[in-house]
């Protein structure tokens, strides 16, 4: 499909922010991409970049009722030299697909949605900020558009890419967080979306992540929904741990998300020849190992936050401080890495990046 591009006239864009205060995002870029897609007419069609501007939907659109929403984030890297990086757009975007399986949505044809990405980056280039740290967050997402009331799979959808220069997600930057394990509230469970990146398993989350928030906590690490047992995931992360000379992590049980920088992790510190392994692991047993002190580190993983050092849990009135409330040596190997090979400074072995 042969992509429409409509960029704004030079004299009408917007101010570029300050690469130092960007937040997460609050500022948006000045195009879009969008495309359309009509199951009676024949599918997706009319790819476009175009000015980045409000969507006009039926009130009655299906995703305003039943919620078919589905998003991916992926981030532009300003390399040293100049050049744009994206980081490993083809996973999220075949990641999309499986989340659009999942919510009965159609799949988006890949190549036209990557080239509708890179379109939509480079029209956008200039607002890949240089400043250390901070990147261009790419947030592609699918809705339901129908104008209809009645539980089935929608026949008309919108997938758009809107993006926004970002600093770091949590207000710690690259610092210890604190988080609250629930065991009140569960994220997803057996058989549910869990493993689907929609928008209602965030829409979910929020509760929990209030409630943390209002007691100091940064995040909410979610047990599995059946036992309250074993360690899901943490609020916008897949979390590690450092249990004596091992890494573990929970396995993809279909209530995870399949986090891209969870692969990523996970290469990396298999490569550097730790022993790793993806198993259940209980918070009794975190928590106990906590106690013996052989807990050495633990983290998060994500897009958003990148790599995130765990300093302490906080379950059911106890605190479990980690690694003294620092980041610890395999976070920080781990955070260095990626980094270095997301804005270009390392060799790329993996073949994640694409450069511009
Ligand atoms: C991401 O890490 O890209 C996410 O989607 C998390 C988030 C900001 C909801």
């Amino acid at each position: 499909m042969e992509i429409t591009i409509h960029e704004v006239a030079a004299a009408e864009r917007k101010p570029r922010p300050d690469g130092t205060a960007l937040g997460f995002g609050q500022l948006f870029t000045d195009h879009m991409f969008v495309m359309p897609y009509d199951a009676v007419k024949g599918g997706w069609h009319d790819p476009e970049v175009r000015p980045y501007t409000n969507f006009s939907l039926d009130p009655a659109a299906m995703v305003f009722h039943y919620g078919q929403a589905i998003f991916e984030g992926l981030k532009a890297y300003r390399g040293g030299n100049g050049a744009v990086h994206l980081f490993r757009p083809t996973a999220n975007l075949a990641r999309m697909n499986i989340s659009a399986s999942r919510l009965c949505m159609p799949a988006l044809p890949l190549e036209t949605a990557l080239a509708g990405l890179k379109a939509l980056v480079r029209s956008d280039a200039d607002w890949v900020p240089s400043a250390p740290g901070a990147t261009l967050y790419i947030r592609p997402t699918m809705v339901a558009t129908e104008a209809a009331l009645g539980v089935r799979p929608a026949k008309q959808y919108l997938f758009f890419i809107i993006m926004s220069p970002v600093g770091a997600y949590y207000p710690e930057g690259f610092n210890p967080v604190k988080i609250y394990v629930t065991d009140q509230y569960v994220r997803a469970v057996p058989g549910g979306v869990g493993a689907a990146k929609a928008a209602g398993n965030y829409a979910a989350s929020i509760r929990a992540a209030e409630e943390a928030k209002k007691q100091g906590f940064t995040q909410v690490l979610w047990l599995d929904a059946c036992e309250r047992r074993y360690v899901e995931e943490v609020g916008t992360m897949n979390i590690f741990f450092v249990i004596g000379d091992e890494v573990i992590t929970p396995p993809l049980s279909g209530s995870i998300l399949p986090g891209i920088t969870r692969d990523s992790a996970l290469r990396l510190i298999r490569d550097w020849g730790y022993p790793v392994v993806e198993r259940p692991i209980s918070i009794d047993e975190v928590l106990e190992a906590g106690g013996r002190d052989t807990l050495k580190e633990a983290f998060g993983t994500g897009t958003a936050a990148v790599i995130s050092p765990v300093g302490a849990l906080h379950y059911q009135g106890r605190d479990c401080v980690i690694n003294g409330g620092k980041t610890g040596a395999l976070s920080q190997r781990l955070f260095d890495e990626l980094q270095a090979i997301q804005y270009g400074r390392a060799r790329d072995p993996y073949g994640w990046v694409e450069t511009l």
